[in-house]
């Protein structure tokens, strides 16, 4: 049993193993492999094809499970590192110590956006990532966007997250406009409401974390153990709450077969939501 903290109390120690066990695995190339995963599962609701890991009642245990997988391999490497979370509602300006040198490195700078501090920089020889669009092999990052400014979510977006007792809710995907999994993953398709929680963060970092390709940036880890901090104090909140859906949805229904019920096996583990509901089973957040 080891423990997940909050990055705000890691030593100077801890930070140098993490980031340490983070340049092997990407010396190794299965960094890589871990961002290409995420690519490959990037499906949105405009296709039909079955979608374990966002706009989905999935995102949850398919997040959970892939922190799991990418904790094991740091593990590997370093077994006295696990992965940090990063609260950001609290933390939550381009100075905290989060961005530091000695931990992942600041904003990009303008015009091309590239990260130049810290252990990712580019120059640095370490950090040579897949150029997508652009082309471009350095990790990127534009903090809060000035052309169109955002803003990161606040204490009240997420309770407000928090507070709802169901799980999701139809038509399960990008759209559903109650349940948590939405509130907290964030979209807002139809543009009432603006884009929340779990998006707005991806989207006030920008650069390399706005993508399907979003593990490229290494904050993409810490981000992702805090909403799963998050679904550990929902269920907490809802004792009774289920995940949902419960079971397979009918013949009528258009997400038929595109989510993944309690007990339907996602890919690429074969592994249910029912299986990922207790995280106690391997970590504890502290
Ligand atoms: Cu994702
Ligand atoms: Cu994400």
């Amino acid at each position: 049993m080891y423990s997940r903290k909050n990055q705000r109390n890691l030593t100077r120690t801890e930070k140098k193993r993490l980031v340490g066990a983070i340049l092997e695995l990407k010396r190794s190339g299965r960094y890589d492999d871990f961002v290409s995963m995420h690519r490959h599962y990037y499906v949105t609701d405009a296709e039909s094809r079955p979608r374990p890991a966002h706009m989905t009642p999935s995102f949850f245990p398919w997040h959970r499970r892939y922190l799991l997988e990418f904790e094991k391999a740091l593990q590997a490497v370093d077994p006295a590192v696990s992965i940090p979370y990063w609260d950001w509602t609290r933390d939550n300006t381009p100075a905290a110590s989060l961005w530091a040198a000695d931990f992942l490195g600041g904003n990009g700078r303008p015009g091309d956006r590239q990260v130049m501090t810290g252990p990712f920089a580019y120059q640095e020889g370490n950090w040579r990532i897949s150029g997508g669009v652009t082309g471009d092999h350095f990790l990127r990052r534009n903090f809060g966007r000035p052309s169109a400014p955002v803003t990161l979510p606040g204490r009240a977006d997420v309770d407000r997250a928090l507070r709802d007792p169901v799980y999701d809710a139809a038509p399960w995907n990008s759209v559903s406009t109650t349940g948590f999994r939405n509130r907290m993953e964030g979209w807002d398709i139809r543009g009432t409401r603006g884009i929340s929680n779990h998006n707005r963060v991806h989207r006030w970092i920008g650069g390399s974390m706005a993508g399907a390709a979003s593990p490229d940036d290494p904050v993409f880890w810490l981000h992702h153990a805090y909403l799963d901090l998050l679904w550990t104090r929902w269920q907490k909140a809802h004792p009774r709450s289920r995940y949902l859906p419960g079971r397979a949805l009918g013949a009528g229904d258009p997400q038929r077969g595109r989510v993944f019920a309690f007990d339907e096996r996602m890919p690429p583990w074969d592994v249910a939501p029912s299986q990922l509901m207790d995280h106690t089973r391997f970590h504890r957040y502290v």
